[in-house]
């Protein structure tokens, strides 16, 4: 039977009581975590959002209360009304805030009942993540996943406050638009009233952001939904949350103070002091020392060593000559037996590069020949990494690339993008016992990165053509058109874009951005669009480029990423409060789902073949 809640307030949280509250009479309502039967005494620890509080029932205090109490069951929603007491001193729960006190309850109100729930949320580690997608309300009773929603509110509200002191208006643009130019497959809205035209859900407002500086309103930010019909992983979801912003007449250092202080606001109402400025780094260098344009500087650096070799050693270990040589230090590498390293160089070869070859310092050094070589190795790469010395478990040579291999078209890059895939799967291999892993809780363990000068174009082996490397409003240094390179040596074009990076994971994107029209046009031309393919997907905003644009660039940074960073988490679905899985279902509301013929009639599409 379930009581009526009469005119009873709560008032207090289950959180809230301690030590110096004992003797006052409170009502707390909340969902039954556990329930201990004494006979006597019946234990209900009661939580809600803030903790967890111990009620309680005394068959002598509450004649009334207790036989309720043998009925409640976990998850079921209660109010308790009694005095707050301290506990005898060998029952008190340091681990507890609300550990020196319970309330001995004088009543019980039954609010609702629960089904038997297909998991508990008084437990730590549900296994299952389909379950916990299914019944996303009682994971999100974890609190766990209150935590971690809790940062994201914490880091969105930083965000707001801070971009708003600095001069900027969040600005709400279209859900329901056209394409962007993000690159990634847009969602689709057909329109009911215009048969056979459809909306696109916006992949990012870009430009609309841009337009909003055209309109002279300065300084824009917005914290905006973004819906992108791509290969889902961890740290990508169909929908996810951008802090989007552009300002007008910035310089990059513009930007990147911006965002440097709200980064910091953010992390530091999350217990997370972090250092600013964050230390840059051009894409060129980060891909020659890091092998990727998002390094993660927690790991050591790799270290160029083909100077180290001379012709005569290249020759007898049959080396390409003229190509890079890439040495890889792996920290606390475990040792292995020769059958291991073999199996291990062998499985490296094929799954991260195979047209690179490799050889481990340590069977260089055991031929006489090569002692010194190894030597000499471990020298240049201790005083890359910034070490004393390199020790000898912990190296690791790649020599590229194999003789007859072949590159990649106009990528001059490719051996150092193939090194860094092995340093990154290494570190992983490793991770177990990679102390750069280690969550230590510190502020420096927050490794942010500017990278910067990305290249404007990237070469498409599919369609043979350049393609924009970011978008193709990101405007080329100035310096490289002046020198005619977009015609001349479109590879050498770097771009004015910049990436955030945070231990390995772009948090986010920008660039200044195209002002001039006949920039723009010569941008479409170098990238093979037509004239008047250009007009057709963005001919409102090359319109309104003409009417006085002034110079602008902004960032997107994504919301879910910062949070699931801070939350220690791996994957965005722990930090979204109703995610999809990797197969872009809602597990909770089964979408997407089948519609009626009727409503497809009325959007004038033809129903499908169901299978
Ligand atoms: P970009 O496409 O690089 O740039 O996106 C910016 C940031 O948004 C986040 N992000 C995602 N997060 C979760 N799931 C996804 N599928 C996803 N896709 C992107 C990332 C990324 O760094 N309009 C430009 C920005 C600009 O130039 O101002 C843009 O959207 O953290």
């Amino acid at each position: 039977m379930l009581d009526f809640l009469g005119t009873r307030q709560r008032t207090n949280t289950c959180g809230e009581l301690r030590a110096a509250d004992a003797g006052k009479t409170v009502t707390l309502m909340g969902w039954v975590n556990r329930r201990r039967d004494h006979g006597n005494l019946i234990f209900l620890d009661l939580r809600d959002r803030y903790g967890i509080t111990q009620i309680v029932l005394d068959k002598e205090i509450s004649p009334e209360g207790h036989p309720k109490a043998e009925h409640v069951r976990p998850e079921y929603v209660v109010a308790a009304i009694g005095k707050v007491r301290l506990r005898g001193a060998d029952v008190i729960n340091p681990k507890m805030p609300t550990g020196e006190i319970e309330v001995a309850a004088t009543e019980l109100l039954v609010l609702n009942d629960s089904k038997v729930p297909p998991f508990s949320p008084a437990e730590d580690a549900i296994q299952n993540e389909e379950v916990r997608l299914k019944y996303r309300y009682l994971d999100l009773r974890r609190p766990e996943m209150q935590h971690n929603l809790e940062i994201r509110h914490k880091v969105a509200l930083a965000v707001r406050e801070y971009l708003s002191a600095q001069g900027f208006y969040e600005i709400e643009t279209p859900y329901l638009t056209r394409s962007t130019p993000e690159g990634a497959r847009d969602y689709l809205v057909p329109s009911r009233v215009h048969p056979g035209t459809f909306y696109a859900l916006p992949q990012s407002p870009q430009l609309f952001k841009q337009i909003l500086m055209i309109s002279g309103l300065d300084k824009y930010f917005q914290i905006v939904r973004c819906f992108r019909d791509e290969d889902l992983r961890a740290d990508r979801q169909p929908e996810f949350t951008q802090i989007d912003l552009e300002m007008t007449f910035p310089q990059q250092e513009t930007v990147f103070r911006v965002v440097e202080g709200f980064l910091k606001a953010a992390f530091e109402v999350c217990g997370e002091p972090i250092v600013t400025p964050f230390p840059r780094m051009t894409y060129d260098e980060a891909i020659r020392r890091y092998g990727i344009d998002k390094p993660d500087l927690r790991l050591p650096p790799m270290t160029e060593v083909r100077d180290v070799f001379s012709a005569e050693e290249l020759a007898s270990l049959k080396i390409e000559p003229g190509l890079p040589i890439v040495a890889i230090v792996i920290p606390n590498k475990t040792a292995m037996s020769n059958t291991q390293k073999k199996a291990f160089a062998q499985e490296i070869n094929a799954a991260v590069a195979p047209d690179l070859a490799y050889l481990d310092v340590e069977r260089l050094g055991s031929a006489a020949q090569f002692s010194a070589l190894a030597q000499r190795i471990d020298a240049a790469a201790a005083k890359n990494c910034g070490l004393a010395r390199v020790e000898p478990e912990n190296r690791l040579i790649v020599v590229s690339p194999r003789i007859g291999a072949t590159a990649p078209a106009r990528d001059h890059l490719w051996i150092y993008k193939k090194a860094g895939q092995l340093r990154l799967d290494l570190a992983r291999r490793f991770e177990g016992e990679h102390k750069a892993f280690e969550k230590k809780g510190a502020g420096d363990d927050y490794k942010f990165l500017w990278v910067t000068d990305f290249p404007f174009f990237e070469w498409d082996e599919e369609t043979k053509t350049w393609t924009f490397a970011h978008h193709p409003f990101t405007s080329p240094h100035e310096s490289d058109l002046i020198a005619g390179r977009m015609e001349s040596d479109p590879e050498a074009v770097r771009a004015l874009a910049y990436d955030i990076v945070l231990n390995g994971l772009e948090l986010g994107s920008g660039s200044i951005r195209i002002h001039r029209q006949d920039v723009q046009q010569q941008i479409f031309r170098a990238l093979g669009m037509s004239e008047e393919e250009a007009q057709a997907r963005f001919g409102f905003f090359l319109e309104a480029l003409q009417y006085g644009t002034p110079p602008h660039g902004g960032i997107a940074l994504g919301l879910d990423r910062i949070a699931m960073v801070l939350a220690g988490a791996s994957s965005l679905r722990e930090v979204t409060a109703f995610p999809k899985t990797a197969k872009a279902i809602d597990l909770m509301t089964d979408a997407p789902t089948e519609v009626s013929d009727a409503q497809l009639k009325e959007l004038h599409i033809r129903p499908a073949v169901r299978s």
